[in-house]
């Protein structure tokens, strides 16, 4: 009795899927000009209407043979959608991190087999992906940081940091003005003297209330951004040595 209670929905929803696929089956089978088998069955002065003769003359010709196969066609699609339906229906399967109770370890997700390789996201370069060499934070970079490096840095900077850090890194970003968590300014002591490795960590997977940019920003970005962070970082910590020598004349004067 139980068992037959709880067949009943299913079988409803059954139901129901078999109507609703007979009748898309059979709206399609019109649509693609089938029409005219199944025009017999359809109310009669509208078929003689369309082929401009008579109703009369019509009415009884061929009847019972047209009426077959029009009925075949509603019916064979009945049964396909059911059949097909049904298997589909029952097949197992598992929602992520759904429950088993066929594994022994109780998941339905199956660890990955021992050696597989992830093809197209190998990431193998630990100094590249993960701002690490020999588990320490990378205080270098994975590739040459030439002036084309600080220039995207820059740009991607400017577009996904500087609505909270500020163009020039002191945190006052608009997102904060507008009551947003204030950050650190990226000019202490402290982050300045932080590895290169630290901030890819922290862009790529978020800090406190920021967030990660792993799924915006490739690794190639984030370390370009690191390069113009270090920029930034001297730009504010510069002292006139620092300062080719035939152009410190120049600011000294105030003309740059
Ligand atoms: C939505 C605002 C927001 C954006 C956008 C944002 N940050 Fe942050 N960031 C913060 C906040 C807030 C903190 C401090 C979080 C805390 O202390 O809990 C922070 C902290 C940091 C820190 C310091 C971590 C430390 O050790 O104190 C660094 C470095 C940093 N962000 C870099 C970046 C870079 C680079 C980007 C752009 C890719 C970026 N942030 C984008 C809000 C943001």
């Amino acid at each position: 009795m139980t068992s037959m209670l709880e067949k009943l929905p299913r079988s409803c929803a059954f139901l129901h899927g078999c109507l609703v696929d007979t009748a898309l089956n059979t709206f399609y089978a019109v649509n693609r000009g089938w029409n005219r088998i199944l025009q017999p069955v359809m109310p009669l002065s509208f078929s003689a209407e369309r082929a401009g003769v008579p109703s009369s003359g019509q009415q009884s010709s061929g009847f019972p043979a047209r009426f077959v196969i029009a009925a075949a066609v509603l019916v064979t699609p009945l049964l396909a959608g059911c059949e097909l339906r049904q298997k589909m229906f029952d097949q197992p399967s598992k929602r992520p991190y759904q429950e088993s109770e066929f594994f022994e370890d109780g998941m339905s997700a199956r660890p990955m087999v021992e050696g597989a390789v992830p093809r197209g996201h190998l990431e193998e370069d630990d100094h590249l992906y993960r701002g690490r060499v020999d588990d320490e934070f990378a205080e270098s970079y994975p590739f040459p940081v030439n002036r084309e490096v600080i220039i995207r840095g820059k740009e991607r900077y400017n577009i996904y940091c500087s609505v909270c850090h500020d163009h020039a890194g002191y945190g006052n970003g608009m997102v904060v003005q507008r009551g947003f968590q204030k950050p650190e300014s990226l000019h202490t002591d402290r982050l300045v003297e932080s590895p290169e490795g630290y901030y890819f960590e922290v862009i790529s997977r978020g800090f406190g209330r920021m967030p990660g940019y792993s799924y915006q920003l490739s690794a190639e970005d984030r370390w370009a951004i690191i390069a113009y962070i270090r920029a930034l970082q001297l730009s504010q910590r510069a002292t006139l040595d620092d300062v080719p020598e035939d152009i410190r004349e120049n600011l000294q004067a105030g003309s740059l």
